[in-house]
């Protein structure tokens, strides 16, 4: 089950919100709305779920109506119309008690500027939620205590916040947020008021911590890196619309419209593609059932110079050449086993493909990918590798480029 699941969310803002509906149905655009009626659209008939454990990003430009979907999460502020379920429980029924609850032990809040009590101590800071929720003074001690294990920050329980650098107050605010173990995390730009290098560890931090404590994590950014290192799936905003939910492959292979697109535009997608997304099905041999009659009359029918070997488990053996096959053939020879090459470059499903550039320009064949158990799954072409990273952008020549046309000349060179 979704542990969030938000039905045609509006969030109208102005007197008298209702009345912009006819509009909003008639199709009018937020600025005709806003000019007609001065009422401003946050969000217009938003549908999406997320789902236990997952990081789910919201990504869009400013004003596109990203932390008013977070502040009709934990019901900040009350959407003007549309179904909010947590864990099944629609909370625009809820009444106050209710919703106290769910902020309590469902949601908890990281907001971008740490908003930590300057004149608390770091400990008291990350009790401060506990203390309000009427946790005994022992218990929430020691709450706050692994909390800011968590976070690393063991040994500045008494620091005061204005001793602390940014990374490290946004470490706090975290621990807070973790210490009354929420099922939800909401994080509005948490990290955007970190400086670049900061940020890269607070990522870093937050995947390992992810790792270990598997929460769901609704996580708002502007910068199209960080949804895509930490995402498992982003849903894009624009005028408060959802304009694409996916997974960051899915938004960079095929996104939905020209407003996506440009947001894609610069990322470098290499780091984001993996070899599964790449991978082409593979036609084997199995060995020692099938000899170099049947490994040449596979290649020929396929027009292949080379076929990986598997054994009777699916594990990769080998690769044999269509040149050593025929010649085992003619040899009138039935075991192929000794003509099979391992010198073959392996590789996991989620190896980005820019990791496997450097191969994919020297290896002789193709990169076989295999899964955990061993077993073959594919195979990834360099051709693909190539065609993929270089796709349809007509720049001045890329260091790859250069290499393969070094490597075309020092062809020619031995040829001549
Ligand atoms: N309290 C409010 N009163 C009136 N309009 C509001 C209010 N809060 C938000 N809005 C409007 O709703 C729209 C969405 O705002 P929101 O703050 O959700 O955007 P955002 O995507 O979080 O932007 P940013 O990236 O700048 O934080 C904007 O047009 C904004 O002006
Ligand atoms: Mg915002």
């Amino acid at each position: 089950m979704s542990v969030i699941e938000v039905r045609n969310l509006f969030k109208v803002f102005g007197n008298d919100p209702k009345r912009v509906f006819p509009l909003i149905e008639k199709g009018a655009k937020k600025d005709e709305i806003l000019k007609k009626t001065g009422c401003a659209i946050g969000i217009n008939n938003a549908s999406f779920s997320i789902e236990k454990k997952e990081i789910f990003v919201l990504m869009g430009l400013s004003g596109s109506g990203k932390s008013t979907v977070i502040r009709c999460l934990n019901r900040l502020i009350r959407p003007t119309r549309g179904e909010i379920l947590i864990d099944g429980q629609d909370i625009m029924k809820m009444n106050k008690e209710e919703l106290l609850q769910v902020r309590r032990n469902t949601l908890s809040m990281v907001f971008q500027h740490f908003g930590l009590l300057p004149h608390r101590s770091i400990i008291k800071n990350v009790e401060y939620g506990l203390e309000v929720a009427g946790i005994p003074a022992e218990e929430r001690r020691k709450k706050a205590q692994e909390a800011l294990e968590l976070v690393g920050l063991k040994g500045y329980e008494n620091s005061m916040p204005n001793e602390l650098s940014g990374g490290m107050q946004q470490r706090v605010g975290l621990a807070r947020a973790l210490a009354n173990d929420p099922e939800v995390l909401l994080m509005d730009e948490a990290f955007s008021a970190l400086d670049p290098l900061i940020r890269t560890q607070m990522q870093d931090e937050l995947q390992e911590l992810q790792a270990r404590m598997h929460k769901t994590i609704v996580f708002i950014t502007h910068d199209l890196d960080e949804a895509l290192k930490l995402g498992d799936r982003i849903a894009i905003m624009k005028d408060g619309e959802i304009a694409q939910i996916g997974t960051p492959e899915e938004i960079l292979t095929n996104p939905a419209d020209d407003y996506v697109k440009r947001f894609v535009m610069n990322v470098d997608r290499s780091k984001v593609i993996t070899a599964s997304a790449l991978m082409r099905k593979v036609d084997v041999i199995t060995v020692p059932k099938d000899g170099p009659h049947v490994a040449v009359r596979l290649m020929e029918k396929k027009g292949l110079s080379s076929v990986f070997a598997v054994d009777g488990e699916r594990r990769l053996a080998g690769m044999v050449t269509i040149d050593d096959a025929v010649k085992l053939e003619r040899g009138k020879k039935k075991d192929l086993t000794p003509a099979l090459t391992t010198d073959i470059y392996v590789t996991g499903p989620d190896t980005p493909i820019a990791d496997l550039l450097g191969t994919a320009m020297t290896a002789n064949y193709a990169i076989a990918i295999q899964d955990e158990n061993g077993r073959l799954m594919g195979q990834l072409d360099r051709a693909t590798i190539l065609a993929e990273m270089y796709d349809d952008e007509e720049e001045a020549m890329t260091p790859l480029d250069e290499i393969l046309e070094n490597n075309e000349e020092a062809e020619m060179e031995r040829e001549a």
